[in-house]
């Protein structure tokens, strides 16, 4: 007798289902996984029969064979443990059930038959679903992000035993997680503990409501870091299909501590990070901190002291938001649709009396080569907060106002682009800008001046019109005016400086 059970396999962040196949008949005993197999899967057959001594069952004698199909695909990692070794167990008799062919099986096993978690359960669930099958044997770390598919019934287990008893046993209820908590006031950190720098707040306030890149620049010691820090508090709440792809991406990096993604991403990699690290990649094509960032926010701190060929590797996924990373064993898609948020001091030495010359300054600010700059909508000069503001007791806006309005701004944008599978006003190609950025008179009159005199790049124009319509769209009106346009070019000065 043939026995099939339902498991699965990863690449990327797509599920693939594998069905295992188990055949025992009679000979010398041997134990033989077929149909291309990572290591880890090779290394399975040691932990199975472990893991079924060790949880009071038999290993049986004979010759078995485990085939799994499709036999095109790579199967990569232990996922496939406990789908194996309940089959063995159905094969030789030692357990009886009706159900199998109704549920999906998932678990590494340790050798007393303990389920371990593992990588990438999430996006098994949702494959799993769209093959219509509806339950779940998942290890109980993995419970929570496979509990985010609503469709699915989830059945946590910590070991073989528990797995075995829980399908032969229809009391057993599904677990369903509590209401996810994805409000802003998790934060600790608030805008209004930045003192003046009004209109650095401002331009994150824009940069924030239409998803745009944006660059803070100055003297240290003037507060970059510490805004950069609070820009997750003034951005809409991480939506339920948003927290399902980054709980993927999670899911598949092996990085979901708290089971489950339930606020937008906040990713500051280190300016010595590789470039494996930023974009994704190396021996298991991980993703990298791009697609850690997908549906928030990466922050590059110091970041022209990254180094050069690591930052123009940036430059396709901020223009596709999305990432294809190829090696000999493979090529896989991440997507990586972030806001990027980069913090530079204008000048090497760092001091705050600069002692550097021109030429120094000017080849220091270089490394942020053209095309790179080209992808930034927003560049934001922090200077030193004037004393009278540091001493002063006005009132300044707290994060949950600034959001207010964010969340307004982005509520118009969405219905606006819903139909075009988009969101947010970064997003917009040319088409869409010429057809949604419609300029009041004067204001048209000035971007055509602006666009011969600098001979902009389409990009840059096409940035130029995206933030005027995010300016507009916090004041929810409809029509960009001239002052939108020239808020937005304002944003715009640092390259003209440099230039
Ligand atoms: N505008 C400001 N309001 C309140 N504190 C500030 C401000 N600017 C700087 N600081 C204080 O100075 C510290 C250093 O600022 P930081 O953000 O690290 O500067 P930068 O990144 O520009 O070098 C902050 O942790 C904060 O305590
Ligand atoms: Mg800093």
């Amino acid at each position: 007798m043939v026995i099939n059970i339902n498991g699965a396999t990863l690449n990327g962040i797509h599920g693939y289902p594998v069905s295992v196949e188990i055949h025992i008949s009679r000979g010398l005993p041997s134990f033989n996984i077929v149909g291309i197999g990572g290591v880890a899967v090779k290394e399975s057959k040691d932990r199975v029969r472990a893991a079924i001594l060790n949880s009071g069952f038999e290993f049986p004698l004979g010759r078995i064979t485990v085939n799994l199909a499709p036999a095109d695909i790579k199967k990569e990692g232990t996922l496939l443990d406990l789908p194996i070794a309940i089959g063995i167990l159905c094969a030789s008799k030692q357990i009886y059930t009706d159900n199998l062919d109704k549920y999906l099986f998932i678990g590494e096993l340790s050798l007393l038959g303990k389920l371990r978690d593992v990588k990438g359960a999430l996006p098994i669930v949702i494959e799993g679903i769209q093959n219509n099958i509806k339950k779940y044997i998942v290890p109980k770390d993995n419970k929570d992000e496979c509990s985010l598919v609503k469709e699915a019934k989830i059945y946590p287990c910590d070991s073989l035993n528990d797995a075995i008893n829980t399908i032969n046993d229809d009391n057993i209820k599904p677990y369903k997680i509590g209401k996810i908590k994805n409000d802003n006031s998790q934060y600790r950190i608030d805008f209004s503990e930045v003192v003046g720098q009004h209109s650095v707040k401002r331009g994150v306030e824009v940069a924030a409501a239409g998803n745009h890149n944006l660059v803070l620049y100055g003297p240290p010691g003037t507060g970059k870091s510490m805004i950069a820090y609070r820009i997750p508090t003034i951005l809409p709440d991480i939506t339920y299909e948003e927290s399902l792809e980054c709980t993927k991406i999670y899911s598949v990096y092996g990085d979901l501590e708290e089971g489950l993604i339930y606020k937008r991403p906040f990713r500051t990699p280190h300016h010595t990070a590789t470039k494996i690290a930023l974009i994704g990649g190396g021996a298991k094509l991980m993703p990298g901190e791009i697609s850690l960032a997908h549906n928030g926010v990466l922050f590059l701190d110091e970041m022209l002291e990254f180094k050069k060929d690591v930052l123009e590797a940036l430059r396709q996924p901020l223009e596709n938001r999305s990432v294809t990373i190829s090696k000999f064993s493979g090529s896989t898609k991440y997507p990586s649709n972030f806001m990027l948020v980069g913090a530079f001091n204008t000048c090497p030495c760092s001091k705050i009396q600069c002692t550097c010359s021109e030429y120094e300054k000017n080849r220091y600010l270089k490394k942020l080569s053209g095309p790179l700059l080209d992808r930034i909508d927003l560049f934001l000069p922090v200077d030193y907060v004037e004393h009278n503001h540091i001493i002063s007791t006005e009132k300044t806006k707290k994060s949950r106002d600034i959001k207010k309005s964010i969340d307004k701004a982005r509520k118009i944008q969405y219905e606006r682009l819903k139909k075009y599978n988009i969101t947010t006003n970064s997003e917009m190609d040319m088409p869409l800008v010429k057809r949604y950025c419609t300029l009041e008179n004067g204001a048209e009159k000035i971007i055509k001046k602006i666009y011969n005199k600098y001979s902009l790049s389409t990009r840059a124009y096409t940035k130029i019109l995206k933030v005027s319509r995010t300016i507009a769209d916090l004041d929810e009106r409809d029509r960009i005016y001239e002052s939108d346009l020239i808020e937005a070019l304002q944003y715009r000065k640092f390259i003209e400086e440099i230039i």
